[in-house]
């Protein structure tokens, strides 16, 4: 059976030839992982912080397709030097945009990589006092992500029982 490829922008293909900010981070100040059982690929999120909350550095790992590392790709970039407070704002649909667009079977890769950023930065909030632009319900994104490794726990105590 023949696959038709799917219709990726040149952003697309460029950031998945030649990633930015690919790799795992030694002195990350925290680090968070996100998967997406719709496809079973997973990313990581690094970031350095400084004191005064603003993200230093940014990378992260990825496990997934063209389109996740290019999503995860820019969010590093996009991220990088703003406040925390700031980056947190950031939408998957920001995301999308700035790699030209996704596919719509490829909405959830751009969410995950912004899910994955947002628990990196509820991450660091854990053992500092939570600040009131931080809401306490899980966001959209957040919520993908995990509703997606819950659905994976599911599938794969289904295989395995079937094993
Ligand atoms: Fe899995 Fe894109 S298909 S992250």
């Amino acid at each position: 059976m023949s696959r038709v490829p799917l219709p990726y922008s040149p952003k697309i293909l460029e950031l998945f030839r030649n990633p930015k900010n690919l790799g795992k981070m030694e002195d990350a100040t925290v680090s968070a992982v996100a998967g997406s059982p719709a496809c079973g690929d997973m990313i990581a999120f690094y970031l350095k912080i400084s004191g005064d909350e603003t993200i230093e550095k940014a990378s992260f790992e990825s496990y997934g397709c063209a389109a996740n590392i290019a999503t995860a790709s820019i969010t590093t970039e996009i991220v990088k030097g703003k406040r925390l407070k700031d980056a947190w704002k950031l939408s998957w649909k920001e995301v999308a945009d700035a790699v030209g667009g996704l596919p719509t079977v490829k909405f959830h890769c751009g969410i995950l990589s912004v899910g994955a950023l947002r628990r990196a930065v509820r991450e660091y909030y854990k053992t500092r006092s939570k600040p009131s632009w931080l809401p306490d319900e899980l966001t959209v994104e957040e919520k993908h992500a995990l509703e997606e490794e819950e659905l994976a726990e599911v599938l794969s105590k289904k295989i395995g029982g079937k094993a």
